[in-house]
Formats: C-alpha cells, sequence, structure tokens
C-alpha cells in the first residue's frame, strides 16, 4: 500500500515508470517492493499523528535492517545546508552495545524527569499531559536499551567554525532528515520517539560506537514496531497564541 502511496508524496504527478526511474538513479534499493504493506495516511494524517512512541514500542518483535534502510533512504531526502551532505546515521542492533547506550540513557534521564517533575508539575501542557508525558518517559528510560533498534543521527562538524555559521546552519542540515526519518517510520507501521538525554554522556557513547572526534551526536530515536491501534493528532497551544503577522 504505501510503496503507492510513498512516491505519490514524494512526485506528485508522475507517472509509475518515471517514479520507477526516478528511484533507481537515486539509489533506492526498493523502489516498489514494500518488506511490509504500509500504514496508508494522507500527508496531513502522516504529519499529525506521528508522535513519540514509548510504552507502545513492541520490545520483542525483530525489525528488518532492511526496513530502517528504506525510512534512511528517505531521510537523505532532506533539505541540508551547501548540500554538504555531512550526515552519518548510526543503526545500533547489537543487544550488548544498546543495553549499554540505554544504561547511559537511562543515568541522564532519572535525574532529569525527578528535577523536571519537582520544578514544575504543571509545565508547558495541562497536569493531565504532562503526567502522561512523564510516566511515558520514566517508561522508555528504563526501557531504552531493549528497543530493537536505536538510531542515532550524527553530523560531521568543521574544526573551525566559520564566521557566521550558525547552530541552525548546523543542526538545520541534520534534524529534518531525522524528522523524514521519523516520519517514514510511521508510513511503514513502525513507532519511534525523539530524545535527547543520553547527549549528557554523548562522549562516552561515541567511545561506545568509535565515533571519529569530529562527528556530534543529535538525537537517539528508539525504533520498533508499535503495538495497539493507531495515533492521534496531539493537544498543542493555539496557533493564535504563537502567530505574529508582520510583527511580534
Ligand atoms: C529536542 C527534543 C528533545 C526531546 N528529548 C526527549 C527525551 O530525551 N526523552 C523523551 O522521552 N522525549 C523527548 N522528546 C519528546 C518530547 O517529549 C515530545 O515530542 C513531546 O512531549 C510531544 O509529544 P509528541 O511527540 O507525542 O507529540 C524530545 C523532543 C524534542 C523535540
Amino acid at each position: 500500500m504505501h510503496a503507492r502511496y510513498l512516491p505519490d508524496v514524494l512526485h506528485p504527478g508522475r507517472a509509475d515508470d518515471q517514479r520507477v526511474i526516478h528511484y533507481q538513479i537515486v539509489g533506492l534499493s526498493l523502489p516498489w517492493c514494500a518488506i511490509m504493506p504500509g500504514v496508508p495516511l494522507t500527508p496531513d494524517e502522516l504529519l499529525t499523528t506521528t508522535r513519540s512512541v514509548r510504552k507502545r514500542l513492541d520490545l520483542t518483535r525483530p525489525v528488518p535492517l532492511e526496513l530502517v534502510k528504506e525510512c534512511l533512504e528517505i531521510a537523505l531526502q532532506a533539505p541540508n545546508g551547501g548540500m554538504r551532505q555531512g550526515w552519518h546515521w548510526i543503526v545500533v542492533t547489537d543487544p550488548q552495545v544498546r543495553a549499554q547506550i540505554g544504561d547511559f540513557y537511562r543515568r541522564s534521564a532519572e535525574p532529569y524527569l525527578a528535577s523536571a517533575a519537582a520544578a514544575d508539575p504543571n509545565r508547558g501542557a495541562g497536569r493531565g499531559v504532562m503526567a502522561r508525558v512523564s510516566s511515558s518517559s520514566a517508561y522508555l528510560a528504563q526501557h531504552m536499551g531493549q528497543v530493537p533498534v536505536l538510531v542515532i543521527p550524527c553530523i560531521t562538524v568543521r574544526p573551525a567554525w566559520p564566521a557566521g555559521e550558525t547552530q541552525a546552519g548546523l543542526w538545520g542540515s541534520l534534524l529534518p532528515a531525522a524528522w523524514s526519518y521519523m516520519l517514514a517510520c510511521r508510513a511503514r507501521g513502525l513507532g519511534t520517539a525523539w530524545t535527547t538525554l543520553h547527549l549528557r554522556y554523548e562522549t562516552e557513547i561515541a567511545g561506545l560506537l568509535g565515533l571519529p572526534g569530529d562527528i556530534r551526536q543529535g538525537a537517539l530515536i528508539p525504533t520498533a514496531y508499535y503495538t495497539g491501534g493507531t495515533f492521534r493528532p496531539a493537544a498543542r497551544r493555539p496557533l493564535a497564541d504563537v502567530l505574529h503577522v508582520d510583527h511580534w
């Protein structure tokens, strides 16, 4: 199902044969043969229901590496500054390495979650919403190392920080691609969550994974099939509260 859906999103209006040719050019290894049937979603449904999946990550069902690679092929279509494509994608499947990363994540998350709850239990969203997020985050903190696949999007940093180069330029060349990966996962029935708490131990994890010194990590994305039914749009601050047309 998604094999038809996907090219329509990427190349609206192209004839089928043109899509196949294009896919061969960009090197996607699986132009039409989905590994598993995808989730039939409109573009807006995909964008509004790609949630942080934590408690519903299926820790027991293996995820084919080929499916992860298919999602990463989609991610590589994201914009990136100067077409430098300085990104690298670390896909961790080894159970021992996952357990070690999970341990670093838990050690960072536990104090963070405790202090965040103590500081302001109502921050940002309603009390009920934050209680759910905290409970869900605490669950992930205990189980990160058991998630079948951990993906760490990385980017090469240049030794000298050229004048005028901004954080936005650097991370803007990685994070849209990471989000594309998560959307591609969702379209294929995989759940993910954006996480960053492991970064407190970025150096230790870099050593564990043998990352070169000029490589920075942008996120840690647990990836698994999800249990249960579909996902819904979430509550957000109203647009009217954050919209500024022409002036603040
Ligand atoms: C920059 C960033 C860092 C985040 N870090 C974490 C994290 O370390 N652990 C976690 O469980 N969730 C993390 N999240 C997920 C947010 O908690 C989540 O996006 C938010 O609660 C909204 O929920 P939703 O993604 O389901 O819409 C992070 C999200 C962003 C954008």
